[in-house]
């Protein structure tokens, strides 16, 4: 209901009315929770669950490589078997370009589809989401990038994740992508959150090590940026922290060991916690500045966090150090006696630890020097516009927290240390004035 009205208002009014506004929004507005099935065959029991719902025609949107490896068998045996029509579209590639998902709008329209099944990581399900819209609202995909910008809801969509990582099963979000203009796209809306999702380990033993550990480090940023952010409620805080607590127990033992189905499981539903709490207390400068390595590179954008992470948590360390103390407390790198300096730099030790053990890189290969100050104004502007960052980095910091993981630089932090500013104020950590007040949704 008051979805609806906040719908009414994001057209009626304008984006950046109902921005100024978003701080609240985020706590009062009714973001649905998917109904969750859990464990190894949950697959099949979402197949079983949806027949019931009498649906003409189901798209399931994948991708190529899940498609090939039999992923969606279990499923498609349970639609079968309850008499649901069904038809493939396995052809997402890495973050969701445009293209593709206007693929997948002929495809849903011309076999008169009236549901979306978004099977696959993070980039099937969000080409999925994106479909789902683009197709009630007859509108080109890049005309629902921002909130709120389609007047019809999606056909119900049920997801089934593949990666412990982006949570999209339970969020508002679909990231997609233009490679024309090497940009990442947000579609934000609460209708675009699943109906029902499945967390099926069994579907993700067969992860190479290096996308669980990229996706794993993903889930990671979101418990971490929602939790040190500025719109932090109780419900997303117990989340987050619980979402960190377990990543750190499981994601090394899913790294070393795939096929443990009890670290496969933790580490889905840690996915799906983070989700929960970012979708309700956003992201922040990881994710803005990793959003332009994924345009510009195609860093895989688990990666890409894992890579920033520390050098932004260096950065916000000085207006967050309570919090990091909390953090290291949760996931036990430190005691109670400690002081919440010494908290908050086992924790920051920790992250260095955990992408060593999951052979992350310190550098990013790709990235160039000349670059930097794009990537830098675009992360600035993502930030400043969306996020509710506990400290503003000026368009100077922000070059100097990307340079630290340039391949030639001395992976040596060397940012400076001066007092803090926290958010309210509008100053940075160097004292310049931000562009724009941080308030929005995802
Ligand atoms: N909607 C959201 O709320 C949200 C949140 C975070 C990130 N994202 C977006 O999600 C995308 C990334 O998703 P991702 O990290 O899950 O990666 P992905 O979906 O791009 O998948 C990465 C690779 O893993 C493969 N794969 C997936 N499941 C597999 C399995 N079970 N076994 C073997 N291989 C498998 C895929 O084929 C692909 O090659 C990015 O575009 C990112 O921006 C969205
Ligand atoms: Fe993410």
């Amino acid at each position: 209901m008051f979805a609806n009205s906040l719908t009414g208002l994001v057209r009626s009014v304008g984006l950046s009315t109902v921005m100024r506004a978003a701080g609240m929004v985020t706590k009062l507005l009714p973001i649905p929770q998917p109904t969750m099935m859990v464990g190894p065959g949950s697959s099949a029991r979402l197949g079983q669950a949806i027949n019931d719902f009498g649906h003409t025609r189901v798209l399931i949107v994948t991708d190529p490589v899940v498609s090939k490896l039999g992923l969606m068998a279990p499923l498609l045996q349970a639609l079968k078997a309850g008499g649901t029509d069904y038809v493939v579209f396995d052809q997402i590639t890495p973050d969701a370009p445009i293209a593709l998902i206007e693929k997948g709008v002929v495809v849903f329209k011309a076999q008169g589809c009236d549901a979306i099944v978004a099977f696959g990581g993070g980039s099937a399900m969000d080409a999925a989401k994106a479909i789902g819209l683009a197709a009630a609202n007859h509108k080109h995909p890049a005309q629902l990038v921002g909130y709120f910008k389609g007047r019809r809801a999606p056909a119900p969509i049920y997801a089934v994740p593949t990666t412990a990582g982006t949570g999209s099963e339970v969020t508002v979000a679909a990231v997609i992508s233009d490679p024309e203009t090497n940009r990442k796209l947000v579609i934000a809306d609460t209708r675009l959150v699943p109906r029902m999702a499945a967390l099926d380990p069994a579907l993700m033993v067969g992860l190479p090590p290096d996308i669980t550990a990229a996706t794993g480090m993903d889930a990671l940023t979101h418990a971490i940026e929602a939790f040190v952010g500025h719109w932090g409620t109780v419900f997303t805080d117990r989340m987050a922290l619980s979402a960190v607590g377990m990543i750190y127990e499981n994601l090394p033992v899913a790294y070393v060991n795939g096929q443990d189905l009890a670290a496969r499981e933790k580490m889905a539903l840690a996915a799906n916690y983070a989700g929960q709490a970012f979708t309700r207390a956003n992201v922040g400068y990881v994710h803005a500045i990793a959003h332009q390595l994924g345009g510009l590179y195609h860093t895989p954008h688990g990666l890409a966090n894992a890579i920033m992470l520390p050098q932004v948590l260096r950065f916000l360390s000085p207006a967050i150090t309570g919090k990091l103390a909390l953090l290291a407390l949760r996931v036990k790198v430190g005691k109670k006696t400690d002081t919440e300096e010494v908290l908050a730099h086992k924790f920051l030790d920790s992250i260095d630890a955990m992408n060593i053990r999951l052979g992350i890189p310190t550098t990013l290969a790709a990235l160039r020097e000349e670059d930097i100050s794009a990537l830098a104004r675009a992360a600035c502007r993502e930030a400043d516009a969306n996020y509710p960052v506990p400290l503003y980095m000026s368009q100077a910091i922000c070059e100097q927290v990307i340079r630290q993981v340039l391949p030639s630089h001395p992976a040596v932090a060397t940012l400076p240390r001066k007092a803090p500013v926290k958010q309210g104020g509008r100053k940075t950590a160097s004292g310049a004035k931000t562009r724009t007040e941080p308030l929005a949704l995802t």
